[in-house]
């Protein structure tokens, strides 16, 4: 959920003496139990993880390190959403920081709403969340209005939607669209994935 608030006015985050620190699962999801008490805000989040995680194993061959670090980012990157709405993503950035925890983290949560925060995604982490972001919580309201859900959802019917404006309205398609034109995956491919990786995740 990017909503446009704030840029953040900054292009370097996090120490880079921190690199390879990070929450552990606990902690990160302690962080997230007190900061997002909305279980819909929660559930994005988390599938927004998995999926993250699910792609650098998967597709970028990630070591343990590197996925977790995909997870993280995707695990907190909303997580100053509803209680600081007017500071969203700041708040979480400067966090992350007092925590140490490694800058590609902090950078890729930074970069998952460039027209909002101003950050450009750079490496193939923060390109793919912005590109998840969006698409994760699109799906998602897709499957929920399915008495079936996640079963027998198809690639398709999410493209209909897309086309779809007043279907989950708030959805941006040019973010969307946007996210899909910086990496070389095409459109369906990763529709399927997050259909894939995030069903298990409710
Ligand atoms: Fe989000």
């Amino acid at each position: 959920m990017s909503t446009p608030i704030l840029a953040l006015n900054r292009s370097t985050f996090g120490d880079p003496s921190n690199k390879g620190n990070l929450l552990s699962d606990e902690e990160a999801l302690a962080l997230l139990s007190e900061w997002v008490p909305n279980q819909r805000l929660q559930l994005h989040m988390k599938q927004v993880g998995a999926v993250m995680k699910a792609w650098a194993i998967e597709r970028e061959g990630a070591d343990e390190l590197t996925a977790r670090k995909w997870h993280q980012a995707g695990l907190l990157h909303d997580a100053d959403w509803e209680k600081f709405p007017d500071s969203h993503c700041r708040v979480i950035i400067e966090k992350l920081e007092e925590l140490k925890v490694d800058p590609e983290v902090i950078h890729c949560i930074a970069s998952h709403g460039p027209k909002y925060f101003g950050v450009e995604p750079e490496n193939t982490m923060d390109k793919m969340i912005y590109v998840f972001d969006e698409l994760s919580g699109f799906i998602h309201a897709a499957a929920l209005i399915r008495p079936t859900r996640y079963e027998g959802l198809d690639v398709k019917s999410i493209q209909k939607k897309l086309k779809t404006p007043s279907f989950a309205a708030q959805v941006s398609r040019d973010d969307i669209s946007d996210a899909i034109s910086r990496i070389d995956t095409p459109l369906e491919e990763i529709i399927a994935f997050i259909i894939d990786h995030q069903k298990e995740v409710q």
